[in-house]
């Protein structure tokens, strides 16, 4: 029998996609499990929402470090130590770097608030809303050295209504996400 898949979810703030993910999990519509949650941010929200479900954390002040390959060395001790198979980020404000790469070849992934290529970087959606862009959305992908460049897995448009002002925009996008994630997740999962 095929060995069910751990995930573990890297998030610095709100988590909301987080909470997706678990939802899914918890509903048997995503078959995997969340063995640890990493954040960079120790009183981020969703290291709150991770203690109270239950779930294994690390978390780590990257100023303690002299540089990133330090704490990402922790960071895979920690990830082997739950026997996480992939990495969803989800919010994590900060490039992945060499350690983590090689440790996860191929098994790192990313949701962006964008049609990638478009609207790269921080902000996506303020930037795509100032834009005045009709139609913006959401990119899940590969994770690789660079900000927001890796091969693109599935994507979803979402139209930007004349009436919307950037925080509706914010919501449409977000929903998106909720549903996107677990269900892209979930066929990788199968792959
Ligand atoms: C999401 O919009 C995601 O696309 C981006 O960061 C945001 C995280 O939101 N990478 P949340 O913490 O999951 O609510």
């Amino acid at each position: 029998m095929k060995k069910t898949k751990h995930l573990a979810v890297f998030a610095s703030g709100t988590g909301s996609n987080f909470d997706a993910i678990q939802q899914a999990i918890e509903e048997g519509a995503l078959d995997s499990d969340i063995t640890l949650v990493v954040s960079d941010v120790p009183t981020s929200a969703v290291i709150d929402k991770a203690k109270q479900k239950g779930l294994k954390t690390f978390v780590f002040n990257p100023q303690s470090y002299p540089n990133k390959r330090a704490f990402e060395i922790e960071i895979v001790e920690a990830l082997q130590r739950a026997d996480a198979d992939y990495i969803i980020l989800a919010g994590y404000m900060r490039l992945i770097g060499a350690t983590l790469l090689h440790a996860y070849e191929g098994k790192i992934v990313n949701i962006h608030p964008s049609l990638l290529p478009s609207f790269k970087g921080l902000d996506a959606i303020g930037q795509a809303f100032d834009a005045g862009v009709k139609i913006t959305g959401v990119t899940i992908h590969y994770v690789d050295e660079g900000m927001d460049t890796g091969r693109i897995i599935a994507q979803e448009a979402v139209k930007v209504e004349d009436t919307y002002g950037r925080d509706d925009l914010q919501r449409a996008i977000q929903a998106v996400e909720h549903r996107l994630y677990p269900t892209t997740i979930q066929t990788l999962l199968k792959q």
